[in-house]
């Protein structure tokens, strides 16, 4: 049994959307959403391209890899904070807004 702490992830739509998922330590939270059936607009997959932004509504995030030298945990209260939801690992419970929309993965 894992009995790593997880964190639950809500995102937030422009139109009201929201939906809702868990996410382990050390899994980007594209990963955790994905893993829980919603796909985050993507594209290089490492920090660069920025088309996984999201501001941070509330909550701690923290950087994924250890390669990202420049990069300290970002909170909520910082302000109007964005961070790419490819390169970032939840820090607590957490409310997000992508700046793309995510869309529910096609069953199997
Ligand atoms: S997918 Fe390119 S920065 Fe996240």
């Amino acid at each position: 049994m894992n009995d790593a702490p997880r964190f639950r992830v809500t995102l937030c739509a422009d139109d009201g959307a929201r939906v809702e998922f868990d996410a382990a330590p050390r899994q980007s939270l594209v990963k955790a959403a994905a893993r829980a059936g919603y796909l985050i607009t993507t594209g290089c997959l490492q920090g660069r391209c920025a088309i996984c932004r999201a501001t941070l509504l509330r909550g701690v995030v923290a950087p994924l890899r250890r390669a990202a030298p420049n990069m300290s945990a970002v909170h909520a209260s910082d302000g109007e904070a964005v961070v790419r939801l490819c390169s970032v690992v939840a820090g607590s419970d957490l409310e997000l807004a992508p700046f793309s929309p995510w869309r529910v993965a096609a069953a199997p």
